[in-house]
């Protein structure tokens, strides 16, 4: 494996490729619906890890697949973690006033546009993956869709939200938190890495173990982000810090504790890179982001 300065430069490379991407995809208007537009660059063009954009693009490099087409799918999977992350800052929501740094999309603009921005960033994300530009086999923009579709909805993130909020008075266990953050985070986690086994029609013993992999992968990212909102610098974060305590969230960290979260995000995390084995030191990349999600800063 590479070190880290290297992993986080390739990091920043790959988000730079697919804020490209989305800058072109987002064009503005002249008609007075640009506002919408406006506030949906604002959301998607600005910061943000691009983890997942990360998870299509080196997922569909190991099975040699066009570098645009992948960023397509990327772009399209960035767009909807942006749309969910505008309506989780919402006010009926977390009613959270700072994301990646910036004032949240609400505050900039205000609530009506975020929710309209929200919402076209979704619809949009699948448009994408439709257009042929994707893919030339439509059986597989078909499979991308639904496999999207599928990750986003009730069986998956907006499902997992839905118990985030139950669970705020509720007593929530190990079990249930897990299949929490499994369809809250996990979900758009799991499908990022599919998308690229589809684009690269992956065997299925490629398939399970990149479903396998980001199956964990997804659970250490959302303990590693619980914890930061306990241990995080608010600067460096560049999201609000303390929030889920104060808002009564069920989380690894509320269960456990935070000692206990380092170890179960790190012990996913080893369990993560297992899963790869079938794969050489192509699936590198893949090994290092699962060390990066949970030491990150941010
Ligand atoms: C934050 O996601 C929301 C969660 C699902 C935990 P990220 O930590 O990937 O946020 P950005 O995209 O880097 O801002
Ligand atoms: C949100 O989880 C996950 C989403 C589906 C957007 P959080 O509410 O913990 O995310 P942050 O901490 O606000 O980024
Ligand atoms: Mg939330
Ligand atoms: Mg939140
Ligand atoms: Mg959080």
């Amino acid at each position: 494996m590479t070190d880290k300065t290297e992993f986080t430069a390739a990091l920043t490379t790959n988000a730079e490729a697919v804020t490209a991407v989305l800058d072109a995809l987002l064009k503005e208007s002249d008609g007075h619906e640009n506002r919408v537009i406006e506030a949906m660059r604002y959301v998607a063009l600005a910061g943000g890890k691009r983890v997942r954009p990360f998870l299509v693009t080196a997922s569909a490099e190991l099975f040699g697949v066009d570098r645009g087409r992948a960023l397509r799918a990327a772009a399209a999977v960035e767009m909807v973690h942006c749309y969910s992350l505008v309506h989780d800052d919402l006010p009926a929501m977390d009613d959270d006033d700072l994301r990646r740094g910036k004032p949240t999309c609400h505050i900039a603009f205000d609530e009506a546009t975020a929710i309209l921005a929200g919402d076209a960033l979704l619809t949009y994300a699948f448009e994408v993956l439709g257009d042929a530009a994707t893919h030339d086999d439509a059986s597989v923009r078909a499979d991308l869709v639904v496999a999207l579709a599928q990750a986003s909805g009730q069986a998956g993130m907006v499902g997992g939200q839905m118990i985030d909020l139950y669970a705020e008075d509720h007593e929530f266990d190990v079990p249930e938190i897990t299949r929490l953050q499994r369809m809250k985070t996990g979900a758009l986690i799991a499908v990022s890495c599919d998308m690229g086994a589809i684009l690269g029609k992956a065997s299925d013993q490629a398939r399970h173990a990149l479903r396998a992999y980001a199956h964990d992968v997804g659970l250490a990212f959302q303990i590693a982000d619980d914890l930061l909102d306990v241990e995080g610098d608010e600067a460096e974060v560049g999201k609000k810090t303390g929030k889920d305590a104060n808002a009564g969230k069920a989380t690894f960290v509320s269960l456990l504790g935070v000692e206990r979260a380092h170890e179960q995000a790190e012990m996913l995390s080893d369990q993560a890179r297992e899963h790869l084995k079938v794969f050489g030191a192509e699936a590198d990349p893949l090994r290092e982001l699962s060390v990066f999600v949970v030491h990150r800063r941010s």
